[in-house]
Parts: C-alpha cells; structure tokens; sequence
C-alpha cells in the first residue's frame, strides 16, 4: 500500500441559494471592519450590490480584475485598499476575479473572503498565478487561500451560456 499525505485546507466554506445575504456577518466573523469588493468590469454591477450589503463596512469597490492577474493589477488593487484604509476584500467572480484576490494575499495580511460566480475552483486550490509582461507565472502557497468562501448558487444564473459551458468543463477537468 502507497502512503500519502493530505492537508485539508483551512477556509470556512457556506454554501446555499441566497446566503449572499449572509456575507456581512462572515466579514464580522474575521474581525474586519472596512471591506474592499474585487470585481470584473463586467461585473461592477454586482459588487456594488454586493458593497451595499456592507452598508459603512464597505469602503469601494476595484472593479479592475482581469485574466491571468498581470502584477501591475494586483499591486494597484493593494494600493487602492492602503489608500482607503481595507481592512479585509471581499472578491467576487470567477477565477480572474479570485485570483486577483489571490495574488494580493501572498503580500498582504488582510483577509480574502471568495464569493465565486463560476465553476472554476481556484478559490479552494493553493495554486496563484501572475502575469509579468507577457510572461504567466504560477505558484502554490496556502497564504492565497481565501478565508472563506461564499457559494451562493443564484450567483451562477447570469453567466452567458458558453461561459458557463466552458466553466462547466472547466470543473470537470479539476475534478
Ligand atoms: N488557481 C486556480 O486554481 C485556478 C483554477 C481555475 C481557473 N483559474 C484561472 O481563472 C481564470 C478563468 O476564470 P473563469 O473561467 O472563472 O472566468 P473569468 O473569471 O475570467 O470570467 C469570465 C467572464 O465572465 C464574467 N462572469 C463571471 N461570472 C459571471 C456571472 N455569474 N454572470 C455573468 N458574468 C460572469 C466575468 O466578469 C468575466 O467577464 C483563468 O485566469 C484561470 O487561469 C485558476
């Protein structure tokens, strides 16, 4: 018989149609008092649904995430949270998105909340990637981990159908 070693990994995960409602308490829950939403510009809509949630605990939404997470990006994104005085981000998306919140995670203390809005997976995998140039890097660290992670299954209607079939497609092959 072959021996492994498996490491869980240390994210709180909620899961359920509607628990977006839930996320101001699980910022609470991290001690964290002034949130920064990461998002897409195509999805700056619903950061700022998701900022108003937060009522005064949200202090902007960076709506700046793009593919492969070029490392000007995430540097500008920490920039804007020192600016605005974050205390934690709250990334929601897909994996452009989470792994923006990734890459700011393996230089900063501050807590990730993942609300994922695709299949992808990355906001339970310690794999990070950037992009310097033209050049994609990628790594593995269990700092990027998200601190937890908010599956709300509505989030996922809106996708375009061939997004949703490649992200789809996408989750069966990490599985
Ligand atoms: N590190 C990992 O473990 C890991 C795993 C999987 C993917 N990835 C990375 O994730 C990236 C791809 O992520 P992706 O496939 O989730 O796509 P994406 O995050 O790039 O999203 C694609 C587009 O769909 C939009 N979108 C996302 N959710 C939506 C929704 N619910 N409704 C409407 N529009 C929505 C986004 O705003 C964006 O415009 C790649 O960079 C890939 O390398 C990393």
């Amino acid at each position: 018989m072959q021996g492994f070693v498996y490491q869980s990994a240390p994210s709180r995960v909620v899961f359920g149609a509607g628990v977006l409602a839930q996320l101001p308490d699980e910022v609470v829950r991290l001690g964290a008092r002034r949130a920064l939403v990461l998002t897409t510009p195509e999805q700056r809509g619903l950061g700022e649904r998701v900022a108003s949630l937060f009522g005064e605990r949200a202090v902007g939404v960076y709506a700046q995430a793009v593919m492969h997470v070029p490392t000007e990006v995430a540097r500008a994104a920490r920039e804007e949270a020192t600016r605005l005085g974050a205390d934690c981000y709250v990334a929601v998306g897909g994996g452009s998105t989470i792994g923006l919140g990734k890459a700011i995670a393996l230089e900063s203390p501050q807590p990730i909340i993942a609300v994922p809005t695709t299949y992808a997976g990355s906001e339970v995998t310690p794999i990070y990637g950037l992009t310097e140039g033209r050049l994609k890097k990628t790594g593995r660290d269990t700092r990027v981990l998200p601190r937890t992670v908010l599956y709300d299954p509505e989030l996922t209607l809106t996708l375009p159908a061939d997004i949703s079939a490649a992200s789809g497609m996408n989750a069966m092959a990490h599985a």
